[in-house]
């Protein structure tokens, strides 16, 4: 079996906490993605959410399961009653919806494990965007283009 494994598997992958190997993305007004890995395969991504205190992260409804935990500081969503915090693991599943807030004086930092599509909708309930891992992948390699930073291929496993 080593031998199959040697020819055919692929080696997992290492990124560093260092902003060199992936660095804070903005994402909206009050927020920041770090992205970790992109698997195109699956259609999952995983990547830690810096969500500034007083953000919010529009109302999303998952067509793929979500595992997370929190890193530091606090978040919420509007439609629990519990209160995420540093060591809290928390599961998301297909078909829920939910409006992440922070009101933390410290904001939050979680990393989300996901599969499948995140919708966004607009007041009217009409579906306004979709973000799946092409639309991770875009977020990540624009920001890395328009400000010189190279791609770091760790991040496609
Ligand atoms: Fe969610």
């Amino acid at each position: 079996m080593a031998h199959r494994i040697a020819e055919y598997g692929l080696e997992g992958s290492y990124v560093s906490a260092s902003e060199k190997d992936s660095p804070w993305v903005p994402f909206g007004d009050s927020a920041f993605i770090r992205h970790l890995a992109f698997d195109v395969r699956t259609n999952s991504f995983c990547n830690i959410l810096w969500v500034k205190s007083g953000g919010q992260l529009g109302t999303h409804k998952h067509r793929g399961a979500v595992s997370a935990m929190t890193l530091e500081g606090s978040f919420r969503y509007l439609e629990y009653d519990w209160v995420a915090r540093p060591g809290d693991f928390i599961t998301e599943l297909p078909g829920t919806a939910h409006t992440l807030v922070s009101d933390d004086p410290n904001g939050m930092k979680a990393v989300f494990w996901m599969n499948g599509t995140l919708e966004f909708y607009d007041d009217g309930g009409d579906l306004e965007q979709v973000f799946d891992v092409f639309w991770f992948i875009d977020h990540y390699v624009s920001y890395c283009e328009e400000n010189n930073l190279p791609i770091n291929q760790e991040l496609f496993v």
